[in-house]
């Protein structure tokens, strides 16, 4: 197997008095606010792509020991990709799409056989459509070059600058959802002062640039416009805790983090004012599978009659599942759920975590659920938003994205 890990110096989180934030009176719940003062950019990319002596390698953060030390996983085959996509070393809908395009690239460098290694990546998870995308697009042009009569090596550098292509790209969505995001909160929030909730992480950990939701609420925040951000921990392996709250903190946002079943209350507080969450497939009639726990939060928001927004790119939009019921949602190991794996506390169980249920406990544990397309207020792409969701306007919005593509 293909990697090694490289640490960086510990970067810990602090904690700050709370100060002020854009001069709004908190609310009740408020008092418990955390604002991070931490304001260092990340300095260590989700994932990038190295050619030393010995041969081009991918690296990636390894997201799973995040907060508590940053660790470069070191990637020199496609086989190690696809185990560290598997453990969520690397993750989240765009990134696992630019993933997988490098790991078909670093496949053909390294002579590897690239229909191969393209497979394992492309079904290494399920549910991110992107994942199939990235591996695709690397994959075609690799074929292209072949078929053109190039050898295996101009085969590679076309995989590889496909790759580098979708990277960009997916920065540059990032920078428009955000935008686009932004003008929608202030049409549907007149006033400002935005309190948003958001579930998992989808910040700059899972993109080329920052990110989707995270990003919009970036963009409020850096407009003065953000008054709060509730971050869901997103049980059970606390992408909201780990993940997102360490990206607020860098950012010096005000967050607040809450157990994900604390949410209800909240909203009975009044304390939200918009949902912001991403998608890893989002389906022709506007279904959209993301992180579970996503869809219990949209029902609370139609309840208590607060937007719920998604955020992502046009390459998580799935024109050939049809609906929701199509999409495969993946089911993962049990002991996620009944152990807990704190990044480096002492271990025990069978997964390598402490148990916190009785030995031999059953475990449902999907990765994700499904949304309705009707408890959706809005899906923000870089190409727009659309908004009510129908299966017309997401056919509509594809088609302008194919044209701009094209042209
Ligand atoms: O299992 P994960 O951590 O890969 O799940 C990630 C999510 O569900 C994100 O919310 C989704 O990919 C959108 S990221 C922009």
């Amino acid at each position: 197997m293909g990697w090694s890990t490289v640490d960086r110096p510990r970067s810990g989180l602090h904690t700050f008095d709370c100060p002020p934030d854009n001069g709004h009176t908190d609310g009740m719940a408020d008092q418990y606010a955390q604002s991070g003062d931490d304001k260092r950019p990340t300095e260590v990319p989700a994932i990038r792509w190295e050619e030393p002596p010995e041969g081009p390698v991918l690296v990636l953060l390894d997201q799973t020991r995040l907060p508590a030390e940053e660790v470069e996983l070191v990637c020199t085959d496609a086989s190690a990709l696809v185990e560290a996509i598997g453990s969520l070393a690397v993750r989240g809908a765009p990134l696992l799409g630019i993933a997988g395009a490098y790991g078909v690239a670093l496949a053909a460098a390294r002579g590897f056989a690239v229909d191969e290694a393209a497979e394992a990546l492309a079904g290494a998870r399920p549910t991110a459509v992107n994942l199939s995308v990235g591996v695709r697009r690397a994959r075609d042009a690799y074929q292209a070059e072949i078929v053109k009569g190039g050898g295996p090596e101009q085969g590679a550098r076309a995989a590889l600058a496909a790759a580098r292509q979708l990277h960009r790209e997916d920065a540059e969505a990032s920078a428009r959802m955000a935008e686009h995001g932004l003008a929608l909160l202030d049409e549907l929030l007149p006033g400002g002062g935005h309190r948003v909730l958001t579930h998992c992480n989808t910040g700059a950990l899972v993109s080329g640039g920052e990110g989707t939701a995270f990003a919009v609420a970036l963009a409020a925040h850096r407009a003065g416009q953000l008054r709060r951000l509730w971050v869901d921990e997103t049980r059970p392996l606390l992408q909201g805790a780990r993940l997102t709250a360490y990206e607020a903190a860098r950012r010096g946002m005000a967050y607040t983090l809450l157990t994900d079943n604390a949410a209800g209350s909240l909203f009975a507080a009044g304390e939200v004012d918009a949902v912001l969450i991403g998608a890893d497939r989002i389906a022709a009639d506007g279904s959209v599978a993301n992180k579970v726990g996503s869809y219990p939060l949209a029902v609370l928001a139609r309840y208590h009659h607060v937007p719920f927004i998604v955020v992502a790119p046009v390459t998580t939009v799935d024109m050939e599942t049809p609906d929701g019921a199509s999409i495969e949602v993946e089911q993962r190991p049990g002991f996620e759920v009944t152990e807990m794996t704190a990044p480096q506390a002492p271990v025990s169980g069978v997964g390598g975590g402490n148990p916190v249920a009785p030995l031999g406990t059953q475990a449902y544990n999907p990765a994700f659920d499904v949304t309705p397309s009707e408890l959706i207020t809005a899906i923000v792409t870089e190409e727009g938003v659309v908004s009510p969701v129908t299966a017309d306007g997401l056919a509509e919005l594809c088609a302008r994205s194919a044209r701009v593509t094209t042209d």
